[in-house]
């Protein structure tokens, strides 16, 4: 189980945009990549530096600090110095809402 959880309306959070939101505790970056919506926890798990300012090519957010690369689609760690993968999220729309699925 889990809860949704309302963190902008489509109209804030565009294609290519990126926005950071403060959820039951956790620091989540929420992508639109092409119309649809990625969710990841904002942490690197290599030295838990923010991934939010990182570039990201296709589906891929590179760490700015040392350079590990995650998927967007998944939080999986795509190449080192970062071995584990960060925590991913569910995300839907309802209505204009863009919404962050937490799980228990
Ligand atoms: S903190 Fe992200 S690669 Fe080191």
């Amino acid at each position: 189980m889990g809860e949704w959880f309302t963190v902008t309306r489509v109209d804030q959070l565009g294609p290519g945009r990126r926005d950071v939101f403060d959820i039951e505790g956790y620091y989540i970056v929420v992508f639109n990549v092409g119309g649809r919506y990625y969710a990841v926890e904002d942490q690197c798990t290599h030295d838990d530096d923010p991934l939010s300012e990182g570039h990201l090519d296709g589906y891929q957010i590179e760490c700015p600090r040392h350079g590990a690369r995650f998927d967007i689609r998944t939080g999986e760690a795509l190449s080192l110095p970062a071995v584990r993968p960060t925590r991913h999220f569910d995300v839907r729309v309802e209505g204009n809402e863009v919404q962050v699925l937490i799980e228990d």
